[in-house]
C-alpha cells in the first residue's frame, strides 16, 4: 500500500547520504510522494544534486539558509509557484557550535545557546507558518526531529539538549495554534545514527555503544526507520495525532535502571 499517492512533501536537511532527511526522502519515494528539497549553500547543492539522480523522479531543489529571511521567502514563494499547495513539510535541521558539544554545560556561551536555539528550534515557526499557508483544506502535517537529550541529560549533548526541548515545546505549540487550520504537527525522537552532525558530539560512539547493549531491541535505528515513521505521521494514517513526540529508538527511552 502507497500512502503518499498524490502528496507533495517538502523536506528540509538533506547534507549528504547519511543525512536522516535522506532516510526519509526515501521513505516518502518508496509510497509516492512528490518532493522538494533544500540544500544549505552552494557548498552543499552539489551533494545534493548528485544524491538526487539516485531517484526516479528528480525533486524540485531550492537554496534555503534558515537564518536568512530572504531566502526562506524566496524558497516558499519558489515552492507556490511549482506545486500550487503542499500536504506536508519536515524540518530535519539542527547546528551548534563544535565547542558546545562537550565540556561543562555552565560554559555554554549566550552567542552558542542563542545560535543553536535560532537553526534548530526556531527555525521551525517561520518554515510552519509559510508551509502551513500552503496546506490551506489539504489537512497537512509537519515533522520535526527530536533527541532524548531534550528530557534527560546526555553528556556531551549540552546546549543541543536545550534546543531539542525548546523544540518539542514548539511543536506543542504550533499543533494548538495550527490545529484549527487542520494542520498536524509532530516531533519524531530518534535514536542515536552517525551523521555528519552527530560526530560533532563527544562521546557520541559510546551513545551508539549504549543503545546496543541497553536498548530493548538490543541495536540501533536506521535512517529508514526513521523515515518509514515519518512516512506514517505525514500519511492519513496518523490523521488523529498532533503535539506528540513519538520515539523511534529501539525503545531505549523506557529503560530505566
Ligand atoms: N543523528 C542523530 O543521532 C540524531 C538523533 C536524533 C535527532 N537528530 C536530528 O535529526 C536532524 C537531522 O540531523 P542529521 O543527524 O541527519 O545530520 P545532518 O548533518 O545530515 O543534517 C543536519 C542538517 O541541518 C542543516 N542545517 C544546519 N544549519 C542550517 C541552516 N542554517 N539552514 C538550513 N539548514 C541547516 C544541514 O544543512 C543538514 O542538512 C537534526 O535535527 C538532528 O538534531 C539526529
Amino acid at each position: 500500500m502507497r500512502l503518499m499517492d498524490g502528496k507533495v512533501v517538502v523536506i528540509f536537511g538533506v547534507a549528504n547520504k547519511r543525512s536522516i532527511a535522506w532516510g526519509i526522502t526515501q521513505a516518502l519515494v518508496e509510497h509516492g510522494a512528490r518532493l522538494a528539497l533544500n540544500y544549505q549553500n552552494e557548498r552543499m547543492r552539489e551533494s545534493v544534486e548528485k544524491l538526487v539522480e539516485e531517484l526516479p523522479e528528480r525533486p524540485w531543489l531550492a537554496p534555503c539558509d534558515v537564518t536568512d529571511e530572504g531566502q526562506v521567502d524566496a524558497f516558499f514563494a519558489g515552492l507556490e509557484q511549482e506545486f500550487g499547495q503542499i500536504d506536508g513539510l519536515v524540518h530535519s535541521i539542527a547546528f551548534a557550535k563544535r565547542e558546545e558539544l562537550g565540556g561543562s554545560f555552565h560554559d555554554t556561551s549566550w552567542d552558542g545557546f542563542a545560535l543553536a536555539q535560532q537553526i534548530s528550534a526556531w527555525s521551525l515557526i517561520p518554515l510552519a507558518r509559510h508551509g502551513a499557508k500552503l496546506m490551506e483544506g489539504r489537512d497537512g502535517s509537519i515533522v520535526c526531529l527530536s533527541y532524548y537529550g531534550a528530557e534527560k541529560v546526555v553528556e556531551g549533548y549540552n546546549v543541543m539538549g536545550v534546543a531539542k526541548a525548546s523544540l518539542e515545546a514548539t511543536t506543542r505549540y504550533l499543533a494548538a495554534s495550527l490545529g484549527p487550520s487542520g494542520v498536524r504537527v509532530n516531533a519524531l525522537s530518534a535514536g542515536p545514527i552517525k551523521t555528519v552532525s552527530a560526530m560533532g558530539i563527544s562521546g557520541f560512539s559510546g551513545i551508539l555503544d549504549a543503545i546496543e547493549k541497553r536498548a530493548p531491541l538490543r541495536r540501533n535505528v536506521t535512517q529508514l526507520e526513521v523515515g518509514k515513521a515519518a512516512t506514517f505521521l505525514l500519511s492519513d494514517l496518523a490523521s488523529g495525532i498532533t503535539g506528540q513526540t513519538l520515539y523511534v529508538d529501539s525503545g531505549y527511552s523506557i529503560v530505566g535502571v
